[in-house]
């Protein structure tokens, strides 16, 4: 479903992604962890548009093209995401839930949520995925008029994660959303990160808390300073000592 071929991304004249590749497919949870600094949320950023990259390419498997239809702008099939900008990239099913959360702390819970759907049309969806929000994260629904920036730290992440699917997205960024959270919270928002998988969203998680990331992924990559250094099965990874030491505290 989405494809990063050997994408680099600076800051002015700072590096930070020297030529990531990697791969999400339709239906599945990818982590991508890695330390501070090692360019996990440039990667999303990259991927959203909100950044762009000065080389490489972002795919986006096209499915809307009729066959017979010309090809879309990449590969065969494929759209190049790094061609267009972020609204563009949203508009086509690709939504972000971004690190530090970045809900609109002025506007309500229900405002928020609203946002995450502007540019839909279909009414009808708009609310039954409201509805599905709720189911998601019951106190939302009990918070709806409260301003966003006065809801706790995890009330935040779960309105940053509910605004995301308002967008009813086939591909859900999703940064750091444990940060920052209790430890029971934590476990819950593993939890929901496996249902909205199981509800046919495909995830492309990234996460400093790679033990709980590893266990709720498919797939995983290890990022160091730009560059993807391991990648394999989520076990495998676990099963790794070498993340093991760099990344999980063993
Ligand atoms: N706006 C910016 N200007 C200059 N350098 C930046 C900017 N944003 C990020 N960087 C640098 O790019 C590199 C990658 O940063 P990035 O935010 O992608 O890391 P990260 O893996 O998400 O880290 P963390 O786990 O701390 O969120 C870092 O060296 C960082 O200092
Ligand atoms: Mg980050």
């Amino acid at each position: 479903m989405l494809k990063l071929d050997s994408v680099h991304t600076y800051y002015g004249h700072i590096h930070a992604l020297k030529g990531v590749s990697l791969t999400v497919n339709e239906g599945e949870i990818v982590t991508l962890i890695g330390s501070n600094g090692a360019g996990k949320t440039t990667t999303l950023n990259t991927i959203s548009g909100v950044l762009s990259a000065r080389a490489g390419a972002v795919y986006l498997q096209d499915t809307t093209r009729k066959a017979g239809e010309q090809h879309g702008n990449g590969r065969d099939g494929d759209i190049r995401l790094d061609q267009l900008p972020a609204h563009e990239v949203a508009r086509l099913g690709v939504s972000q839930s971004p690190e530090g959360r970045k809900i609109f702390a002025r506007l309500s819970v229900q405002e928020n949520l609203a946002m995450g759907a502007f540019a839909r049309t279909d009414a009808d969806g708009v609310r039954l995925d409201l509805e599905r929000v709720f189911e998601l994260f019951p106190r939302l629904k009990e918070r709806l008029s409260q301003p966003g920036g006065t809801l706790s730290g995890g009330e935040q992440q779960m309105l940053a994660i509910g605004r995301a699917l308002m967008s009813r997205p086939r591909i859900l960024l999703l940064d750091e959303p444990s940060m920052g959270l209790a430890p029971i919270l934590v476990q819950q928002i593993f939890q929901i990160i496996r249902e909205i998988n199981a509800q046919g969203i495909t995830i492309l998680l990234v996460e400093q808390n790679a033990q709980a990331a590893l266990q709720v992924a498919d797939r995983g990559y290890v990022l160091e300073t730009g560059n993807i250094v391991l990648s394999g099965a989520a076990g495998d990874l676990l099963a790794n000592p070498q993340v093991a030491e760099a990344y999980l505290g063993i």
